[in-house]
Parts: C-alpha cells; sequence; structure tokens
C-alpha cells in the first residue's frame, strides 16, 4: 500500500512487530462502516464518479460478506484490518478501489472505527448493568425486611435489611450506568475526515458522514481527532469504577458463601467443586469477578502510559490501545454476567443472618439511642452506660435483651422496662427511617423509586 519508494520489502520482525491485524480485526464490521459511508460522501459531493462509488458499495459488501462467513486471517503481510479490508476490495472490483482513501487516512479512519467499537461497546456494557441492576432490584425486594448484621471494620455493627444492603449495590450500578452514559455522549463525535492530522483539501462533508454513522456531528480539531484516545480511557476509567463494584460485591459473596458466616448458598450452577475434597462448594466465578478487576485496572494503566507523553499528533504507540479495550471489555462482560446469574440464583439464609445479628450486641447503639431519648442523658453518657451494659450481657453469656432489668438497673437506675421495646433487632431497624436509612419501608420505597427512574 505504500511500497512506492521502497525498494526492498520489510524485515520479517518488522512485519510482526508492525502488524495489528491479529486483534484489530475485531474491528471490521466498524471499518467497513465507515468505509462505506465515507465512500457515499464521496460520491455525493462529486470526489469520486457515481459508477467506482457504486462498485466500491458493492465490493465493500462482499468483503463484509467474505469475513462474516470465513473469519479474518491473521495475514500480517497486511499489517491491519484497515489495509486487509482494501486489498480484499481491490480483488473484489479492480483498480476502482484505489478511489476509496480519497481525502482519508488510516489515521482518521482507525480513529472512526475505535470510536464505533467503543460505543457498541459501551451500549453491551448498559444493557448487561441493566440487566444485574434488575436482579439486585429484585432481591432486595424479596429481602426488604430480613434483618442481617451491618458491618463497619467486618465487626458486627448495626442490623440492617439485606435488601438495604443489595440497594447498597444498586446506587454504584446506577452511577456506573450514569458514567457509562455521560462517556457514550462525550465520545459521540466524528474524526473521519480530519485525514492524516490536517484536513483535506477536497470538497467533503464531515457532517454528512457522521450523520452516516450515527455520530452527533463531526469532531472539531483534525490534529486533536487523530491523536485523541480519551473516549477509550474514558470506557476504561468507568469499566474500571464499575469492576470495584463488582469485585466488591464478589468479595461479599466469597465471605458469605463461607461455613464461618454462612449467609449464602450459591447454586449448582454457579458453584464448583473440589478434585479432592468431595464436600466443597467453590465460589469460583466471585473469586474470579474478583481477580478480573485487577486485570481490568491493568488494561487502564496500560491505555494511560501509552498515551503518557506521546506529541501530537499520530504516532503508532497508539497501535497499542485496542489490546488492553478489548481485553477490558471481555473480562468486565463476562464479569456482570457472572454476577448477575450468582445473585439471581443464591439462596439468602436469613435464619443465619437474623441469628448472628441478634449475638453480635448489634442493638447497643439503639440502648443508648433510648437513655438519650426517654432519660435526657448525654449521648456521650448513654454511650458508657451501654458498654457496661454490653460487658454485662458477655459475662453473663446472653444477648442483650437478655440481660435482667436489675442488671441493667444496677449499671444505671434511669434505664426502665421499656427498654426492652427497642433491643429486637426488628425494632432496631424499624426505627431507621431517616432518609436512606435501612428500615424496610424505606427501602421498599427506595426500589420504587429506582424503578420509576428507570422508566
Ligand atoms: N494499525 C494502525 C493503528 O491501529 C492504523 C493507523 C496507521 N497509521 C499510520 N500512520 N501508520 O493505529
Amino acid at each position: 500500500m505504500w511500497g512506492g519508494r521502497f525498494a526492498e520489502g520489510p524485515a520479517a520482525v518488522m512485519r510482526e512487530i508492525n502488524a495489528s491485524i491479529p486483534f484489530d480485526k475485531r474491528m471490521w464490521r466498524q471499518d467497513v462502516a465507515g468505509s462505506r459511508a465515507h465512500v457515499a460522501m464521496l460520491g455525493a459531493q462529486g470526489i469520486v464518479a457515481a459508477d467506482d462509488v457504486a462498485a466500491i458499495d458493492a465490493g465493500l459488501e462482499e468483503v463484509a460478506a467474505g469475513y462474516a462467513a470465513d473469519g479474518v486471517p491473521d495475514d500480517l503481510a497486511m499489517e491491519d484490518i484497515h489495509m486487509l479490508t482494501e486489498a480484499r476490495l481491490s480483488d473484489a472490483i479492480g483498480p476502482a478501489a484505489g478511489r476509496l482513501h480519497t481525502a482519508r487516512s488510516r489515521n482518521d479512519q482507525v480513529a472512526t472505527d475505535f470510536r464505533l467499537w467503543v460505543r457498541d461497546a459501551t451500549d453491551q456494557v448498559l444493557a448487561a448493568l441493566a440487566a444485574l441492576d434488575d436482579a439486585l432490584l429484585a432481591r432486595a425486594e424479596d429481602h426488604a425486611g430480613s434483618v442481617m448484621p451491618g458491618f463497619t471494620h467486618l465487626q458486627s455493627a448495626q442490623p440492617v435489611t439485606l435488601g438495604h444492603h443489595l440497594m447498597a449495590y444498586h446506587e454504584m450500578v446506577s452511577r456506573d450506568i450514569s458514567r457509562f452514559r455521560d462517556n457514550r455522549a462525550r465520545g459521540n463525535l466524528c474524526p473521519l475526515g480530519s485525514a492524516a492530522l490536517a484536513g483535506t483539501g477536497f470538497p467533503i462533508d464531515r457532517h454528512a458522514t457522521a450523520a452516516a454513522l450515527g455520530f452527533d456531528g463531526p469532531t472539531r480539531n483534525s490534529l486533536d481527532s487523530v491523536s485523541d484516545r480519551d473516549f477509550a480511557l474514558d470506557y476504561l476509567m468507568a469499566a474500571v469504577q464499575c469492576s470495584l463494584h463488582l469485585s466488591r460485591l464478589a468479595e461479599e459473596f466469597v465471605l458469605w458463601a463461607s461455613q464461618p458466616f454462612g449467609f449464602v448458598a450459591l447454586s449448582d450452577q454457579w458453584s464448583t467443586g473440589s478434585s479432592i475434597m468431595p464436600q466443597k462448594r467453590n465460589p469460583d466465578a466471585a473469586e474470579l469477578v474478583r481477580g478480573h478487576a485487577g486485570r481490568i485496572s491493568g488494561c487502564l494503566v496500560s491505555l494511560m502510559v501509552t498515551m503518557k507523553g506521546l506529541p501530537l499528533a499520530y504516532s503508532k504507540d497508539m497501535q497499542d490501545d485496542k489490546p488492553p479495550v478489548f481485553e477490558c471489555h471481555d473480562l468486565l462482560a463476562i464479569s456482570i454476567a457472572a454476577m448477575t446469574g450468582m445473585i439471581e440464583s443464591a439462596t439468602f439464609r436469613t435464619d443465619r443472618m437474623r441469628g448472628l445479628a441478634e449475638s453480635g450486641y448489634a442493638t447497643a447503639t439503639d440502648l443508648a439511642d433510648w437513655l438519650v431519648r426517654e432519660a435526657n442523658v448525654p449521648f456521650r453518657e448513654a454511650h458508657h452506660i451501654t458498654g457496661r451494659a454490653v460487658a454485662r450481657a458477655e459475662a453473663l453469656g446472653c444477648t442483650l435483651d437478655a440481660v435482667p432489668l436489675a442488671d441493667l438497673q444496677a449499671i444505671d437506675a434511669r434505664i426502665t422496662d421499656a427498654v426492652y421495646g427497642v433491643l429486637s433487632v426488628d425494632a432496631s431497624v424499624a426505627s431507621r427511617r431517616s432518609f436512606g436509612g435501612t428500615a424496610p419501608d424505606n427501602v421498599r420505597a427506595a426500589i420504587r423509586a429506582a424503578r420509576e427512574a428507570r422508566t
């Protein structure tokens, strides 16, 4: 394609290091779509004659049909998907194929293809996140009133509802959805027609190609257009944050599925056995989601470091932009799908959760709050009195609501029988009605609001 000034072909290793076709062939659909939009515009502007445009367009369709039927070969001599498509077009229609690249460079071509690919990937992620969110909302609804221990420092802290806990992940997923949507809107501009770096002298219509490819308009600066990979970094950053959320949920599933916790039983479909220990049910998928988050972060770091310090405009380093984005997308897509499946099919052991919530003195704050409210004790003093009550319960080996009234009154005479009304875990969660609190009614309202916001 560029042999005119060369007497010799490239060394074998040169050819190998230069070739991107083993990975960028994944963009063949976007490459063909971009070329078809480009040639239609060249025809409409009178830059290429109508019969050549028709031949090129039909030829591109034929090339695409060949890719769809037989796949795209790793033809290193062709360097990248753009060169291979043009070579195939030339085989199909002859010299007219040479008119396709008028007023275009591979620099704006690859930037356009990659933007289209990332946009498609973003749409796939958004659909997958909606399904994950549906699963979270459904299970939160099942368990709006199921009491579990809430933790800080992984120590039993205050009782919460499982529905509230799951709705915390709904909030994270909602932010992920909004980040991917923002990215899609910001990145939906078309670099095609920026040519190599300076624009072109041909009377092209960049607005037409942008519209034909579903972009909101053309990018504004030709230098920026061919050297900008912010859209890919934005995708990776949103993916990293999403994967951090998935990883935290995965970690909770791993913990919860362990025997000491016993909060969740993963379904057979989402568990694996051991080759030596017959009793095992391992949460491998959750562990892999947790692991994949590390690799996804690596993808972001990879492209950040590639882009750092590159002068304008295009440099070949930028060819290394695609492998981390493709890898990230595959890891993220399977992670979202796996978490969705695990959530949908998990059995939550609510009896076990309740038992642990009741045994961890999780309603100690409720006792302190009662002293503040009913006996007008300053909170700091109430905290101290309650600490002594917990120590007494520990000494007696019982839960807080089983400590006899006489024992409580020996600690502080202002405590009355009425205190037992706030010491149960159900009373505790029901009382937490502040906006965003864990009360079952709040959780149900949050689920309703989330569903309304969606439609
Ligand atoms: N394969 C190249 C890439 O992915 C296409 C652009 C090549 N441009 C160039 N000036 N060599 O970045």
